[in-house]
């Protein structure tokens, strides 16, 4: 039997790192792409041949014809956002609906967890998470309080019907008494929802069984995780959190699989820090980009880098690269191997630092604390290195990388003290360098 590889990627720091990306390179070699945890909240991005698709809900596989996609039970579906996307796809000549398979067991995201996302939101003022607004908190906490709609239900739609009835009484009161919000109306969304089943209903299917199926054919797998190890909602910087588990234990309980059939966990890891959204980010170098004021760095890497959400399009926060941060998250993922991208967008700067411990109340750490608060705090030490200031767009070896970037990605490995086993020097698909290929 030919040896199969199941790989996992997973975002080591907040997000954004390029997942979609790598994944879509990769998936030459897999028989299926499996998204296992979080939902429409993720934007990923592929460029082949110059030309830019950004996925939110469907696998990063899909550009490949000959490979399946599964959203896995830990994935929060939208089903109005699965529609938005299936039909943008299928419009480029795609085969989307008979390449997608769906968990029974995916929570649903409805109206109302997006209008409670919005009234938290409202409510919290300047503590505000910062969410995409895409309901992705009010629909985990419906699935763990055991009152969440499940994609299965669409199988049957008189006790779907009921469901929804009394799961939308419980929030419309909330909307309507404690936040003083519209209440969400049921006959507009049941027939909504009668619609979405004719979509759904066909996609369904048994995805731990399918994995497990391809596997024992010898066909590798791709476990492709959304968001970042510090947005975790048990490790991350809570509250500053989204509500899934974002590491790569996520893959087996969010998917389906037992831990021990994951073969290789690949961390794409940015060159330097993002983050959008509100919380802690020690290695910040603040710039508004609406005020044009702030950090000159800081505006560089966000103007280089395009640092803008492909979700919500939003600004993001730039920073150094805090190898504190990557340590927690190499621990905790059992990271194999690191991709490191947007080395290009650091390509004219004339010194760089890196992060390599905080200083708290008179003590150096070199792992984060585990809450916002005690982040505020902590205070980086950096150290710094020379700049390459030459292009590194498109580097095609290893051998011909100025010495001071090789310098710079051997000092990030030795810091995390895992190694770097791709490298990304712009967006497009054909702008990688691998340098230890994760099936070999
Ligand atoms: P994801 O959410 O982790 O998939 O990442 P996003 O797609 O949200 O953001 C990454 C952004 O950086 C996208 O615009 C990518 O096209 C772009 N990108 C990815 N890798 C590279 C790289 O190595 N260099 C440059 N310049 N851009 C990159
Ligand atoms: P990808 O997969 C970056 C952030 C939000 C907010 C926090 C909670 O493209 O890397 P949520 O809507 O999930 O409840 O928001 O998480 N966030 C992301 N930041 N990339 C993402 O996805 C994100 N998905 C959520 O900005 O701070
Ligand atoms: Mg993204």
């Amino acid at each position: 039997m030919m040896s199969k590889r199941n790989i996992v990627v997973v975002g080591t720091q907040w997000g954004d790192e390029g997942k979609g990306k790598i994944v879509d390179l990769l998936t030459d070699r897999v028989a299926a792409v499996i998204r296992f945890q979080g939902g429409h909240n993720a934007g990923h991005t592929l460029v082949i041949d110059g030309q830019k698709t950004v996925l939110h809900l469907i696998p990063s596989g899909i550009l490949r014809e000959d490979v399946e996609c599964f959203i896995g039970n830990g994935v929060v579906l939208a089903p109005d956002a699965l529609e938005r996307e299936v039909t943008q796809l299928e419009a480029t000549g795609l085969n989307v609906q008979t390449r997608l398979k769906i968990s029974e067991a995916c929570p649903l995201i409805l109206d109302y967890h997006v209008a409670l996302d919005v009234a938290r939101e409202v409510a919290r003022g300047n503590k505000a998470i910062g969410t995409t607004g895409r309901g992705i908190g009010p629909a985990y906490e419906d699935k763990v309080a055991r009152r969440g709609l499940r994609a299965g239900d669409f199988k049957n739609m008189s006790s779907f019907k009921l469901k929804l009835q009394e799961t939308l009484a419980y929030h419309n009161y909330m909307l309507e008494h404690y936040y003083k919000a519209e209440p969400i109306s049921f006959d507009l969304l049941w027939k909504k929802c009668e619609r979405y089943s004719q979509m759904i209903l066909p996609m369904l299917a048994d995805i731990p069984n399918l994995i497990a199926s391809y596997n024992r054919e010898g066909k590798s797998l791709m476990f492709e995780g959304a968001q970042g190890t510090l947005l975790d909602i048990d490790q991350g910087t809570y509250p500053y959190v989204t509500s899934s588990n974002t590491t790569a234990g996520g893959a087996a309980s969010g998917a389906g699989i037992g831990p021990t059939e994951l073969d290789y966990i690949l961390g794409i890891t940015k060159a330097y820090a993002t983050r959008v959204g509100g919380g802690p980010f020690p290695t910040e170098l603040l710039y508004d980009c609406d005020t044009d004021k702030g950090d000159p760095i800081g505006k560089e890497l966000g103007t280089r880098g395009h640092e803008f959400g492909a979700t919500t399009g939003r600004q993001r926060r730039c920073g150094w690269f805090d190898a504190v941060a990557l340590r927690r998250s190499a621990q905790i993922n059992g990271l194999t191997g690191m991709c490191l991208t947007k080395l290009d967008v650091m390509d004219e700067l004339k010194e760089i630092k890196i992060c390599i411990s905080y200083e708290q109340n008179g003590e150096t750490l070199l792992l984060p604390p585990s809450s916002a608060d005690e982040y505020e705090t902590c205070v980086p030490n950096y150290v710094t290195m020379p700049g390459w200031q030459t292009s590194t767009v498109g580097a095609d070896s290893w051998d011909t990388l100025p010495q001071a970037a090789k310098d710079y990605i051997r000092f990030l490995e030795k810091e995390v003290g895992v190694p770097v086993s791709i490298l990304s020097t712009g967006p497009d698909r054909s702008e990688t360098l691998v340098i230890k290929d994760p099936f070999e």
